[in-house]
């Protein structure tokens, strides 16, 4: 038997989501939206039925608005929600994004109890905390998408920067996902080379800038919607990580109980992600500096999620 992925959200992510499971052959892939864009994930579903000759991969993609086809999920990703338009913060979407995680989060439960769920809708930590929450989900079955991505911007821009192949460039990105994050040039490596060896502390800085904004740069080039093809990659690589059981260990924002002296706030932090799902979060030594920087966005985060009243 085929796993089965569903997809809550068929827009923008949710469809290059449904591309990229399907080219990797994970499963079945079900989309889920509401009710008045359910014809046109229909429409994207058969779209992607029909590129299985040449993409050569077996997979049934159907979409629906009813949670019951959902059931049984092995895995769920959720887009669902609105995303920024220019001049926007992330946090700006907490109110309208909350009443659809909510509503998300209950049709889950009932139907994908078992379901390994990544959460990519904005603001992320917030939201990721009310999934829990309302799902009541244990702490290694729900992560969010942040900073898989964030990393992976990070690694690309110091690709671009240094004229080297980013497949050598390994480092990560911890804390929320927004301005305060905290890309830790002292681990990113180039080949095994520090950074710090190859980067002057002016190009680290700009660097470090850039990667904090990323997604506000993309939001200003588009004007209205924000980026879908990395943050759809970002969550397959989770995906395929559990379903694969291969033990990657990515950046997710994850129930903190102790870890980094936080409590009860899902945040970035590098985990292992297993067949078990959130298997183990790690924790890194940080300098004072780091420590200083961590405590910023992990303030931030609260304050968000102090927010959502739930
Ligand atoms: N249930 C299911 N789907 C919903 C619901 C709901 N209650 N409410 C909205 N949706 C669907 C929309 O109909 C739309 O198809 O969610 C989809 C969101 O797609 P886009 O608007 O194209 O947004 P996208 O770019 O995919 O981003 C989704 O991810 O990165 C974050 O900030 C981004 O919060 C945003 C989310």
């Amino acid at each position: 038997m085929r796993k089965k992925i569903a997809l809550i959200g068929g827009g923008q992510i949710g469809q290059i989501l449904a591309m990229l499971a399907a080219q990797k052959e994970l499963g079945d892939i079900v989309i889920l939206d509401v009710p008045d864009y359910a014809k046109v994930c229909q429409g994207k579903a058969l779209d992607l039925m029909e590129m299985a000759p040449h993409g050569n991969y077996d997979a049934n993609i159907t979409a629906t608005s009813d949670y019951q086809d959902i059931a049984g999920a092995d895995v769920v990703i959720v887009t669902a929600g609105k995303p920024r338009e220019a001049g926007m913060t992330r946090e700006d979407l907490l109110n309208v994004n909350i009443k659809i995680i909510s509503e998300v989060a209950k049709g889950v439960k009932q139907y994908a109890p078992n379901a390994f769920c990544i959460i990519v809708t904005n603001p992320l930590d917030a939201m990721v905390y009310v999934f829990h929450k309302v799902t009541g989900f244990p702490k290694h079955q729900v992560v969010g998408m942040a900073g898989t991505l964030d990393t992976a911007r990070w690694r690309a821009f110091i690709a671009m920067e240094l004229g080297v192949s980013v497949a050598d460039v390994a480092g990560t990105v911890l804390g929320g996902h927004g301005p305060d994050m905290v890309p830790l040039p002292r681990l990113t490596t180039i080949g095994g080379v520090p950074l710090s060896e190859i980067a002057t502390p002016e190009q680290i800085e700009k660097l470090i800038a850039r990667t904090r904004e990323a997604g506000t740069e993309i939001v200003k080039l588009f004007g209205k919607g924000s980026a879908f093809f990395s943050p759809a990659w970002s969550a397959i690589v989770i995906a395929e990580s559990y379903l694969k059981d291969k033990r990657r260990v990515l950046p997710c924002a994850a129930l903190c109980e102790g870890e980094y002296g936080i409590n009860g706030l899902f945040i970035g932090v590098p985990c292992l992600i297993s067949g078990k799902g959130m298997e183990k979060i790690f924790e890194i030594k940080l300098t004072d500096e780091e420590k200083a920087q961590f405590e910023k966005t992990i303030s931030s985060v609260t304050k968000t999620v102090s927010e959502c009243q739930i």
